[in-house]
């Protein structure tokens, strides 16, 4: 593997590739894919990106062929259960998004009512570590069937009574005449990393790039927020800025009795927030997105 060139692994297709590649193009990158579409070139800073099936990162992050990865919570934990490493992959942080749920699914005439309605069940499911692992907190002792793929036709072929799949909306249980009943495992974007320290013409790279990846993380919710206010609702209005740090307040040409407030509000602004703040006197109240943020 070079040396000088970062290397990352990211879904080829499925529910991580956009969220992956907006990542990377949040942090300045822009990729040049070769022709076989499973390799990328960066044009800013030495990296390289591989295009996997999301089940091969833990591995190729794990034994060199990457030195990091961005993967579904859900498919890094069950690798690690597995327990075919001799040195896992390290987690470095969440990412946010690709947000979704390994559930317990039953036909939807079962008249669910707990987990002990699975004694003695089958389970077809492709998480067979968590599925196992949420049976034993249970206290349930249930057969569980292992299926690659198409877990949730498994209960009308008869192979299964029940399933434990991923859900995000719904919909692949709901035409499969399936309904989630149990939450087993939540599950959102990973950042991994090989557990082997770098070279240090590599963790430089890293480095760098984990700054704008924290910087990205941090201005994803953010929000700059302006308004004007009577000078004695400012200790009132810094209160309520959801994550606000002490914020600028500006004179009024011509209104003595009234400020300009501007602060970055670390979290989402909502809707309720602002008529919150019309209440306590705020007006001409602007929300504006924040591109990019670095401390
Ligand atoms: C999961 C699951 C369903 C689908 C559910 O597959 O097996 O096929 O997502 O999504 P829905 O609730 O929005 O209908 P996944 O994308 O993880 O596929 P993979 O196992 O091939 O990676
Ligand atoms: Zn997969």
């Amino acid at each position: 593997m070079s040396e000088d060139r970062l290397r990352i692994a990211i879904q080829k297709s499925g529910r991580l590739s956009d969220g992956s590649l907006d990542l990377l193009k949040k942090c300045g990158l822009t990729i040049s894919r070769g022709r076989d579409k499973l390799y990328g070139r960066v044009q800013e800073m030495p990296i390289d990106v591989l295009l996997l099936r999301d089940d091969d990162i833990p591995e190729f992050v794990a034994d060199d062929a990457c030195d990091i990865g961005v993967v579904g919570q859900n498919v890094f934990n069950e690798d690690g259960l597995a327990d075919v490493h001799e040195s896992p992959a390290e987690e470095v942080m969440s990412l946010g998004f690709a947000q979704c749920r390994l559930m317990l699914a039953a036909p939807k005439d079962w008249d669910f009512d707990g987990a002990s309605m699975l004694e003695g069940k089958r389970i077809a499911t492709s998480y067979p570590g968590l599925t196992k692992k949420w049976l034993e907190s249970q206290g349930v002792k249930a057969r569980v069937v292992m299926m690659k793929g198409s877990v949730e036709v498994a209960p009308r072929l008869k192979i299964a009574d029940a399933v434990c799949d991923i859900v995000s909306t719904g919909a692949t249980l709901d035409a499969n005449g399936l309904k989630p009943v149990a939450t087993v495992f939540d599950s959102q974007a990973l950042l991994i990393k090989n557990p082997k320290p770098f070279s240090p013409a590599k963790q430089e790279i890293y480095n760098a790039l984990m700054k704008r990846v924290r910087g990205v993380m941090s201005s994803r919710d953010a929000k700059y927020i302006m308004m004007n206010a009577p000078r004695d609702a400012i200790a009132a209005i810094t209160e309520y800025l959801p994550g606000a740090e002490a914020p600028t307040v500006l004179e009024l040409a011509g209104s003595p009795g009234k400020v300009a407030i501007h602060a970055v509000c670390r979290e989402s602004v909502f809707w309720d927030t602002l008529e919150a703040l019309k209440k306590l006197g705020a007006s001409a109240i602007l929300v504006l997105p924040i591109e990019k943020m670095m401390a």
